[in-house]
């Protein structure tokens, strides 16, 4: 079975992934961009996983996966991105903000009010950039990370709900 095929920008496509081997390939992709490299054990992610139903898109060009996002449905109102990661060559393209955007689009065609992330502070401009803004709470700590220079914040964005 393939992805439903989001939209469609030159020879980007966004699609949300469903089948088990588009996941497996979207899970190897968040593992060597986000943690393989501060020597995290490749099952890590197992660790971050949060109850709820889970929305994984996946950015392809010329139909190779360069990019990906996984978010969570924390209410029937609120999501949280989970994970955002988008291939080094493919940087600067408007991948990254191509995968948020129909993310917010997508959610909010099913109520979603507000989405919220806790970002490393590496990525909390790209998303500054995309209209989230400081949410309320302290942020977690994590050693593992704190040792590579990664801190995280805490951001939140108000969406427009469309029924
Ligand atoms: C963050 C990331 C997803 C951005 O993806 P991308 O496809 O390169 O982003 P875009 O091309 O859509 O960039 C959109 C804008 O954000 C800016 N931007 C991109 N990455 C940025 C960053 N890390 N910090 C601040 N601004 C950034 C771009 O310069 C661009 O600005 P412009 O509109 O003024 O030209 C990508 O750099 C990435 O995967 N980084 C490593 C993984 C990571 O840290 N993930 C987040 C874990 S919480």
């Amino acid at each position: 079975m393939f992805g439903i095929k989001l939209n469609k920008m030159n020879d980007t496509s966004i699609e949300l992934l469903n089948s088990v081997t588009e996941v497996a390939k979207l899970d190897q992709l968040l593992w060597e961009i986000l943690w393989k490299s501060l020597d995290l054990p490749r099952d890590i992610r197992d660790s971050f996983k949060l109850e709820g139903e889970s929305l994984e898109f996946g950015a392809k060009v010329d139909n190779k996966l360069v990019g990906g996002l996984v978010a969570n449905w924390i209410s029937h109102t609120e999501v949280e991105i989970r994970h955002l990661a988008v291939r080094s060559e493919a940087h600067g393209q408007g991948i990254g903000t191509h995968l948020v955007t129909e993310l917010l689009d997508h959610v909010a065609g099913q109520g979603c009010t507000r989405a919220h992330t806790i970002a490393r502070n590496t990525t909390a401009g790209f998303l500054r950039k995309l209209g989230f803004k400081t949410a309320t709470g302290e942020p977690p700590e994590h050693p593992l990370f704190k040792k590579y220079g990664i801190t995280f914040e805490l951001l939140e964005k108000d969406l427009e709900p469309r029924h």
